[in-house]
């Protein structure tokens, strides 16, 4: 009766022991990585892949638990091969880039078409998510290929239906309209401090009349512009950029505002925020001319937060006064700011 006795208890002690382990996450399978559950996503591996200037995509290393991978990475064990079929020399560029916890940033830019193109993503020789990637013709963002109507080009390219941003700036113009032909003459008499560029886009050809002197960043809009115009049928517009680094029309509501679009804008101002001139370029030279754009910066974002200084940082030229009002007033503050002009 003892020995019985003791076996029931100790048949129920691994029972409790069984049940408590399994309760518990697996921690053994956690350090361990899994291929299969690891995951490949971004529109540089999509099989409807659209010609951006440089293609992305991100790479999530899992482990078997099904969690981020968090152990010990060898980032040399990323491989990623680009195949065209039939067999032939693909002339591509590539990054790869490790940000944290596993994720990767691989980033590509095609130099030459590729009739047929597949993208195999390996970790340690085995292929990871769903690799290979099939991407069938994959044409470069070069490629005078204006197919796309507008709305087809918008839909292909995954972009939002609206933009906040845009619809609260162009809002002001609805009830109204543009009056497109008064605004050179407006140009010349309100604002001839302004310099910047009239465009006109006709049968998908970009024209455009400069004003004022300093115009170099007309280079960057061209840029954006024309490859825009290599993707898709635009409908003939018209439309006035003025290339300062402070926006130009006053939000003063007995004046009539001024459809300027801008690298920047405020409350006390009207202007159409559109991307910064450095945006324009690094979309479409990164991996090309630029090479710190903005996704390489990403890398610099792996230290944890809580690892972070918490302090607010600016460096820039002496452009304005603004600028110089703010560093003068914290550069001294230093438990919170480190501002200097450069
Ligand atoms: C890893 O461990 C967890 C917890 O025990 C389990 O649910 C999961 O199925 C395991 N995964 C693999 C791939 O063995
Ligand atoms: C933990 O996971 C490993 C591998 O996934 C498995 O061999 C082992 O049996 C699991 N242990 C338990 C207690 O589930
Ligand atoms: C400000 O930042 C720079 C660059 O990281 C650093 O060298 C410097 O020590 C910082 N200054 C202060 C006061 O924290």
């Amino acid at each position: 009766m003892v020995v019985s006795r003791l076996l029931l208890s100790i048949f129920f002690y691994n029972y409790c022991f069984i049940l408590a382990v399994s309760s518990e996450p697996n921690r053994s399978n956690l350090s361990r990585l899994s291929p299969g559950l690891s995951t490949v996503e971004g529109p540089g591996v999509d099989g409807k892949r659209q010609p951006l200037p440089m293609e992305y995509f991100y790479v999530q290393l899992m482990n078997e638990g099904g969690e981020k991978f968090k152990g010990a990475i060898d980032e040399s064990l990323l491989t990623i091969d680009f195949i065209s079929s039939p067999e032939s020399r693909v002339f591509v560029n590539k990054k790869i880039h490790y940000l944290r916890e596993g994720l990767f940033a691989v980033r590509y830019r095609l130099h030459r078409e590729v009739a047929s193109l597949s993208i195999s993503v390996k970790y340690n020789n085995q292929h990871i998510g769903d690799s290979p990637y099939t991407i069938g013709k994959a044409l470069v963002d070069k490629c005078f290929c204006p197919e796309r109507t507008v709305k087809q080009w918008l839909k292909d390219f995954k972009c939002p239906s609206s933009y906040r941003q845009v619809d609260d700036s162009l809002a002001l113009y609805k009830s109204k309209g543009i009056k497109l032909s008064q605004l050179p003459v407006r140009l010349a008499n309100e604002f001839s401090n302004t310099h910047g560029i009239h465009y006109s886009i006709v049968n998908n050809k970009l024209y455009g009349k400069t004003f004022g002197t300093i115009t170099d960043f007309r280079a960057m809009s061209d840029m954006i512009l024309t490859s825009m115009l290599n993707k898709a049928q635009l409908p003939d517009m018209e439309f006035i950029v003025q290339v300062s680094d402070w926006p130009q029309d006053k939000n003063d509501p007995k004046k009539e505002p001024f459809p300027f679009f801008s690298c920047c804008g405020s409350e006390y101002y009207r202007d159409i925020v559109w991307p910064q001139y450095d945006l324009m370029r690094h979309t479409v030279q990164a991996m090309d001319r630029v090479e710190l754009d903005m996704m390489w910066l990403q890398q610099g974002l792996s230290l944890p937060w809580s690892e972070r200084i918490p302090k607010a940082f600016f460096r820039g030229r002496d452009s304005n006064k603004v600028r110089l009002d703010f560093v003068s007033k914290y550069r001294k503050k230093t438990d919170l700011f480190n501002v200097t002009l450069d």
